[in-house]
């Protein structure tokens, strides 16, 4: 049998083997080139490991040119998230602005390279999620703008019971108000600039709207606190409460929204689903659990991640200089 092109390994810093390390045994090797070899392995390890970092592979900057440090293609990129067999998703119902590099392609989060963002399932806060979510580091950022990763199984394991009962009984509400220059507005989260449609596709997703006396629009929704993995059975914590919660914003910039708005008027708000409030002290225990099971790297120009977005939650680090971090989804998944 001829010798792979790719090793697996140990990640130094992984935790309950999180990422797994698939590391390119030469530069020339590219990453789409070995999909055959490495479908069956992400089939065999993504449900186990939750999440398998390649690094080291060249991605379409032609064999003759290719380096480690060579600018992956993003092209590539999305034939290699492609090549697993489900249509990539359009970014729907976001909750923060991105660009569209390549059909199917996104910039990750552009959000203030000073901030920190916290774990999160992608798209928790709502009732319809991709199972699978890759992403390509084009530009390392010089400083930081690392994307830490978590299991969320382990997260689920560390809540402190009582806080995970009360989570799973008493459900969450997300509430967003759109646009006033606070928030990204309406027409470009639902993108269109028709109420109707709007309508349409809140009702679609069990999503409760409001167009207040501003012409602006809120939107209420229920959803789960945790969720059981459709092929696994395993239970995951699985939502945003953390990252929504008004407690999430710095002290100075929550005390000033305050002054201005009503508290329901907040850009995004999350109470427990019978509208009573999230306890601060649920929150705080909730953000020590993340911050315990956190697997912080450095990403490599050239790295490609791969993450099944059930099992694992991802973070993103302050940065500074440049940083491009492209971003695909797949496999659509709706609550029971
Ligand atoms: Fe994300």
């Amino acid at each position: 049998m001829a010798e792979r092109s790719f090793t697996i390994e140990d990640f130094p810093d992984a935790r309950g083997g999180l990422p797994l390390l698939v590391r390119a045994r030469d530069p020339q090797v590219d990453l789409l080139d070995a999909f055959a070899a490495l479908e069956p392995l992400v089939r065999d390890w993504l449900p186990r490991c939750a999440g398998i970092l390649f690094r080291g592979f060249a991605l379409g900057s032609g064999a003759s040119s290719a380096a480690p440090s060579a600018a992956p293609s993003v092209e590539r990129f999305r034939a290699f998230a492609a090549a697993f067999g489900h249509p990539l998703l359009s970014y729907e119902f976001g909750s923060t602005p991105r660009t569209n590099v390549t059909s199917g392609v996104y910039t990750s989060t552009e959000y203030p390279a000073d901030q920190h963002i916290p774990l999160h399932n992608e798209q928790a806060y709502t009732r319809d999620w991709p199972m699978r979510i890759w992403f390509c580091c084009v530009q390392a950022a010089p400083v930081g703008g690392e994307t830490p990763i978590a299991d969320s199984r382990a997260i689920y394991r560390g809540i402190p019971a009582d806080i995970r009962e009360r989570f799973e009984r008493r459900g969450l509400m997300y509430v967003r108000n759109y646009g006033n220059g606070l928030d990204v507005p309406w027409q470009k989260v639902f993108n269109t600039e028709d109420r109707a449609t709007v309508e349409a596709y809140c009702r679609d997703h069990r999503i409760l709207c409001d167009w207040k006396e501003d012409g602006e629009l809120r939107t209420r929704q229920i959803c789960q606190a945790t969720a059981r993995h459709p092929a696994t059975g395993e239970a995951v914590w699985f939502n945003q409460a953390h990252l929504f919660h008004v407690s999430n914003l710095p002290e100075e910039a929550r005390s000033a929204l305050l002054e201005i708005l009503d508290e329901e008027d907040l850009p995004r708000n999350v109470y427990h689903a019978d509208g009573g409030p999230i306890d601060p002290a649920d929150l705080a225990a909730i953000r020590a659990v993340l911050a315990e099971e956190t697997v912080l790297f450095p990403w490599e120009t050239g790295d490609v991640m791969m993450l099944d977005n059930m099992l694992a939650a991802h973070a993103r680090t302050p940065f500074s200089g440049p940083r491009k971090v492209v971003v695909a989804m797949a496999e659509p998944h709706s609550a029971d």
